[in-house]
C-alpha cells in the first residue's frame, strides 16, 4: 500500500462547488500568473469539477513527463474529452496508448513527410495566389482553410477539406472543446457536441469510400487512413471502427487548429517586426518561389527556424497538458492525492525570466546556439510538450510552418490593416480577436 504521504496539499482554493474557479479560468487570461504569483509555484483550485494542481517551471515539466504512466496518465477536462472520443489517442492511457501511438507514428515518418513537399507546397501556392487576389482580409479563417485543407489532403487524401462542411463543423466544435459539458442545444458543449456527430459522418464516409477501394490501391495512398485501415493487432484484429473515427478526427483536429494559431502568430509578429522581415527576406533571396523546395533547402534556412522557434514560444498554441494521478503521489513538497489533475504549463515555461532573458520581447536571435545567454532548454522549450505524449505531429508541423513562411517572405508582402483589435482570444488556441486583417500583396 502507498503510505499516506505527511506533506501538506499545496496552497490554494478549491471555489464553489463543482464549478470551482472554472468560469475564471476560462474568461481571465492572467489567472494562472496571478494564482502563481498568490500561491507560488505550485498551487490548487478546482476546474471542470476536479481538484486540479498548476505546476510551473522547467523542473515541474521535467518531473510531470517522468511520471506518465508511473503515478500520471493523461487526462483532459471532460468536454476534451468527450469531444475528442474516448478511443483517440489523446484519451488512450498506457499499453493501449504506446501501441497505437507506436502505429500512428508510421504515418508522419521521414520519409512520408519528404513525399508530401510537393503536395504541400502546391497547397501553400495556391493559397498565395487567392490572398493575392482577395488584397484585403482577414487572414486567421483563411489560415484555417489552408491548414484544414493540408492535414485532410495529407491525413484522408480528400482535396479541398474547407470546402466539405468538415471545415464549418470543426470551428464549431472548437468552439465548444474547453467548456462546462452541459450538453443543451444552445450551450457551447451543445453545439460543439451536434457539431461532433456531424464530423463523424463526414468521416465515416470517407471511410467507407476507401473501404470499397481494393486493398492495394488504398495502400498505394498510404495516408493515415490507409495506415488504420489496415492495422492489426498481435491477434490480427483490425481496429473497432468506432475507434479508427475517434482517431481520424484527433488527427484532423490536432493537424489543423495549432497550425492555425502558430501561422496567424508569424504573420503577425513579423509585420510587427520589419528587422526580423529584412534578415528573413536576406535569407529567403537564395531561393525562388517558382522552384520546388526540398527538405535540404528547408533545413538550410536558420533565421527562419529560429524565427519559428521563437513564434511558438512567445505565443504556444497549446498551453499546457492536463494530466490525474493514478497513485498519491508528492511534488515540490506538497502531495497530491489520487484522482486529482495536475496541469503542466508551456505558456508559463516560456515566459520565465530565469530561462529567458526578458520573455516578452520577440526576438529570434536568442535561439542562435553563439549567443552566450542561450541555455540548455530541455524542459525550458516545451511547445510540443514532451516525454511518451510529446507532439506526434511535430516535423508534419515543422514542415508546414518552414514551407509556407518560407513562400511568404519569397514573394509577398503584408500589413496590418489600422482599427482592428489585435489582443489574443487563448481558448482553444491563441488568435487576434478581429482575426488579423492585412493588405497583401506581391512584392
Ligand atoms: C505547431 C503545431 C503544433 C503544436 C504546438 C502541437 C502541440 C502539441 C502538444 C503540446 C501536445 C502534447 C499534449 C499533452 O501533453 O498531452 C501534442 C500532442 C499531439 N499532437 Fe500536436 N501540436 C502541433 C501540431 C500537430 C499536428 C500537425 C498533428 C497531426 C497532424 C498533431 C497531432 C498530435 C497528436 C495526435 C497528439 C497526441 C499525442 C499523444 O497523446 O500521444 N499535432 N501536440
Amino acid at each position: 500500500m502507498t503510505p499516506v504521504s505527511d506533506r501538506p496539499l499545496p496552497p490554494g482554493e478549491l471555489g464553489l462547488p463543482w464549478i470551482g474557479e472554472t468560469i475564471s479560468f476560462l474568461r481571465d487570461r492572467t489567472f494562472a500568473k496571478q494564482h502563481h504569483e498568490r500561491w507560488g509555484p505550485v498551487f490548487k483550485t478546482s476546474l471542470f469539477g476536479q481538484p486540479t494542481v498548476f505546476l510551473k517551471g522547467a523542473e515541474s515539466n521535467r518531473w510531470a513527463f517522468g511520471q506518465e504512466n508511473k503515478t500520471l496518465v493523461s487526462q483532459w477536462p471532460k468536454s476534451v474529452e468527450l469531444l475528442l472520443g474516448p478511443a483517440s489517442l489523446s484519451n488512450q492511457v498506457g499499453d493501449a496508448h504506446k501501441q497505437r501511438r507506436r502505429l500512428m507514428a508510421k504515418a508522419f515518418g521521414a520519409r512520408v513527410l519528404a513525399g508530401y513537399l510537393d503536395k504541400m507546397d502546391a497547397i501553400a501556392r495556391q493559397y498565395c495566389d487567392r490572398w493575392e487576389q482577395l488584397g484585403e482580409f482577414a487572414w486567421y479563417p483563411e489560415l484555417r482553410d489552408y491548414t484544414l485543407d493540408t492535414a485532410c489532403k495529407f491525413l484522408v487524401n480528400l482535396d479541398r477539406g474547407s470546402e466539405n462542411s468538415l471545415g464549418q463543423w470543426f470551428e464549431r466544435w472548437c468552439e465548444g472543446l474547453f467548456s462546462i459539458p452541459i450538453n443543451l442545444p444552445w450551450t457551447a458543449f451543445g453545439k460543439a457536441w451536434q457539431a461532433r456527430q456531424q464530423i463523424l459522418v463526414e468521416i465515416d464516409r470517407l471511410i467507407t469510400d476507401r473501404q470499397q477501394m481494393t486493398e492495394a490501391a488504398a495502400a498505394e495512398i498510404g495516408d493515415a487512413l490507409s495506415l488504420l485501415l489496415t492495422a492489426q493487432d498481435e491477434e490480427g484484429n483490425r481496429l473497432p471502427p468506432a475507434e479508427l473515427q475517434d482517431q481520424i478526427l484527433v488527427l484532423l483536429f490536432a493537424g489543423h487548429e495549432t497550425l492555425t494559431s502558430s501561422l496567424t502568430s508569424f504573420a503577425l509578429l513579423v509585420a510587427q517586426h520589419p528587422a526580423v522581415l529584412d534578415r528573413l527576406r536576406a535569407e529567403q533571396a537564395a531561393f525562388e518561389f517558382d522552384r520546388p523546395l526540398t527538405m535540404a533547402d528547408l533545413d538550410s534556412m536558420t533565421y527562419l527556424d529560429w524565427t519559428l522557434r521563437e513564434v511558438l514560444r512567445l505565443i504556444p498554441p497549446v498551453g499546457g497538458g492536463f494530466r490525474r494521478t493514478i497513485a498519491p503521489t508528492e511534488y515540490g513538497g506538497y502531495q497530491i492525492p489520487a484522482g486529482w489533475s495536475v496541469l503542466y504549463q508551456i505558456n508559463r515555461t516560456h515566459e520565465d525570466p530565469s530561462l529567458y532573458d526578458q520573455p516578452q520581447q520577440f526576438d529570434p536571435d536568442r535561439w542562435n546556439p553563439d549567443r552566450t545567454d542561450s541555455q540548455n532548454q530541455l524542459f525550458g522549450y516545451i511547445p510540443f510538450g514532451g516525454g511518451p505524449r510529446e507532439c506526434l505531429g511535430k516535423e508534419f508541423a515543422r514542415l508546414e510552418l518552414r514551407l509556407l513562411a518560407a513562400r511568404l517572405i519569397q514573394r509577398y508582402d503584408w500589413q496590418l490593416l489600422p482599427d482592428q483589435d489585435l489582443s489574443l482570444r487563448l481558448v482553444p488556441t491563441p488568435r487576434p480577436r478581429d482575426g488579423l486583417r492585412v493588405r497583401f500583396q506581391r512584392r
